[in-house]
């Protein structure tokens, strides 16, 4: 039997069968449950067959199937577990509140930035036949995966994305904290064009155009849109792999009983949405791998190694994520632990163990 490798826009987004739903406080998460509890991840029926079977393509024909991983990233998060769980046992909320929050936040924008990618057929810009590849599904995929990270109203009803999914499982977690404005402040990644919401960045912070960075000048002749895409998506990969070491750490503080108020909802939760964020991982991957074995046609039809365009998008991207950039922020961070800690009588003693639990930035 031959392998499915074209889909429709209805296909991708088709939902699996739920055994049931997952809810709390009248929050529907997208996704559902398995009659054995398995997660079912959102739009998955297809989905996530779909980019197994582009990504075998690939390494059926001798090709590297990924682009950028873990490694190339960084992979520390302030405070760490044992600080973040000391804080809450103490019952210094602030911390956790403000970063639950701000990972909300981050997880909305990735739908504005989505909205923002080029959704035109590719195969102009190509020499090689798309038929049956993953680059030739792309604005289906990227429609999806905004869904996936703000939520859905087409169905007639209101599924949570991953930005409601983070404000429950806080709500959850740290027993329905009173949220203040300075929490949407100091984020490390600037909203996108056309967001108008109350979040502002850090002044430290990657706005979109440092993210897009010049896209045009990846390669002499790359075609500007051309390059554009391939720059949003390596920074997009690079986002959501950075968020694997965010959800490690949020499953291990938020499913401790001794600091959760909500262990077991909040830990599970936090697992859904690390499955879905896999979905995105792996087609990203794909369609840059598929991009670097392929060639692409420049503005003066010349002929362009795709894997030229690709590799230097992913070093500028790498290049772009590490730097004293991170450490400053951290820093702002620490200073409004501080200045929580400073509120109370044992704010001091509090403090004094938070310092020998690991370290802090400068
Ligand atoms: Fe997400
Ligand atoms: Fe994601």
């Amino acid at each position: 039997m031959s392998v499915k490798l074209n889909y429709t826009r209805d296909e991708l987004f088709a939902d699996p069968e739920f055994a049931s739903r997952i809810k709390r406080e009248g929050n529907l998460y997208h996704g559902g449950l398995a009659a054995d509890g398995t997660y079912l991840p959102p739009r998955s029926l297809h989905r996530i067959d779909a980019i197994k079977a582009w990504t075998a393509q690939l390494a059926d024909a001798g090709h590297p199937t990924k682009v950028m991983t873990t490694a190339d990233l960084p992979n520390e998060f302030f405070p760490n577990t044992d600080q973040a769980k000391h804080l809450l046992r103490n019952g210094a909320k602030g911390a956790m509140c403000r970063i639950l929050t701000m990972i909300g936040l981050i997880e909305g924008f990735g739908n504005d930035g989505l909205k923002l990618f080029p959704r035109m057929p590719w195969q102009p810009f190509f020499v090689e036949d798309l038929d049956g590849t993953c680059l030739n599904h792309l604005p289906p995929l990227f429609d999806a995966h905004g869904h996936d990270e703000a939520g859905s109203d087409y169905k007639g009803y209101h599924e949570c994305g991953h930005d409601e999914m983070w404000y429950t499982i806080r709500d959850a977690a740290l027993d329905d904290p009173i949220i203040t404005d300075d929490m949407f402040e100091n984020l490390p990644i600037g909203p996108p064009p056309g967001y108008t919401g109350k979040a502002k960045a850090s002044s430290e912070a990657l706005d979109a155009s440092q993210l897009i960075g010049t896209p045009t000048d990846l390669a002499p002749g790359v075609p500007p849109m051309f390059g554009m895409l391939v720059t949003a998506m390596t920074s997009l990969l690079a986002i959501e792999l950075i968020a694997y070491t965010t959800f490690a750490w949020a499953h291990e503080v938020l499913s401790d009983s001794t600091c959760s108020a909500d262990p077991e909802f909040a830990g599970s939760s936090v697992d859904y949405i690390a499955d879905d964020e896999t979905i995105h991982v792996s087609y990203l991957q794909c369609a840059l791998a598929e991009i670097r074995c392929r060639t692409i046609i420049g503005e003066d039809t010349s002929k362009i190694p795709g894997s030229v365009i690709v590799d230097e998008a992913v070093k500028r991207t790498i290049a772009n994520q590490s730097g004293s950039r991170f450490n400053r922020i951290m820093a702002h961070r620490l200073r409004q632990v501080e200045e929580e800690l400073a509120l109370r009588s044992d704010g001091e003693k509090i403090l004094q163990e938070f310092l020998t639990l690991g370290p802090v930035p400068v």
